[in-house]
């Protein structure tokens, strides 16, 4: 979905480990629409991280077999009526001179910026966003979940150079 008003464009994506393709694929044609080829290859990265941080930390909605309530003739789940959508959303808009990338999960835990090991197998992630993104961090929206947000540098492009 795009809003024509502030040009941001909103993904909602599933709890799926193909989401970070779709994702990657998102950025892809959004960029392409923003003639910034030249952010393609850093927000794919940036994004393929984040939304990938943001499926394993999901909080899914426990079975529907688990503790129940019975409210008048409907057998409600307890858990289920506190549970949060099974997706994740992300979107991208431009700011200034950055582009901003933000993608939402149910979690409230927050990410935390590791210094891995040679032989660590994960943690490399953030490390990644740290070095690419001009600026990252996340808030807790009151509405439920969080939001890791980063900032990427949009230099001028050469021909808005020449026009300024
Ligand atoms: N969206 C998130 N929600 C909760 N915790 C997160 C999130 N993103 C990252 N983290 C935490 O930050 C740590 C570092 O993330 P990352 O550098 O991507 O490494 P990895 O995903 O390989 O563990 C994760 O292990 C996790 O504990
Ligand atoms: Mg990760």
């Amino acid at each position: 979905m795009t809003d024509v008003t502030t040009g941001k464009h909103h993904l909602e994506l599933s709890v799926f480990p193909t989401s970070p393709y779709y994702a990657r694929v998102h950025v892809q044609r959004v960029l392409e629409g923003w003639r910034r080829d030249d952010l393609i290859e850093t927000a794919q990265l940036v994004v393929s991280e984040l939304v990938s941080n943001a499926i394993k930390a999901h909080v899914s909605p426990p079975a529907a077999t688990e503790s129940f309530a019975v409210t008048g003739s409907f057998a409600v789940t307890e858990a289920a009526a506190h549970a949060s959508p099974d997706h994740i959303w992300m979107d991208l808009y431009p700011a200034g001179d950055t582009i901003v990338l933000r993608v939402w999960d149910a979690s409230r835990t927050p990410p935390v910026l590791r210094t891995p090991d040679l032989d660590d197998e994960g943690g490399r992630g953030l490390c990644l966003v740290d070095l690419l993104a001009r600026s990252w961090g996340y808030y807790r929206p009151a509405s439920g979940g969080k939001v890791v947000w980063c900032t990427l540098a949009a230099s001028p492009m050469p021909s808005e150079e020449r026009a300024g």
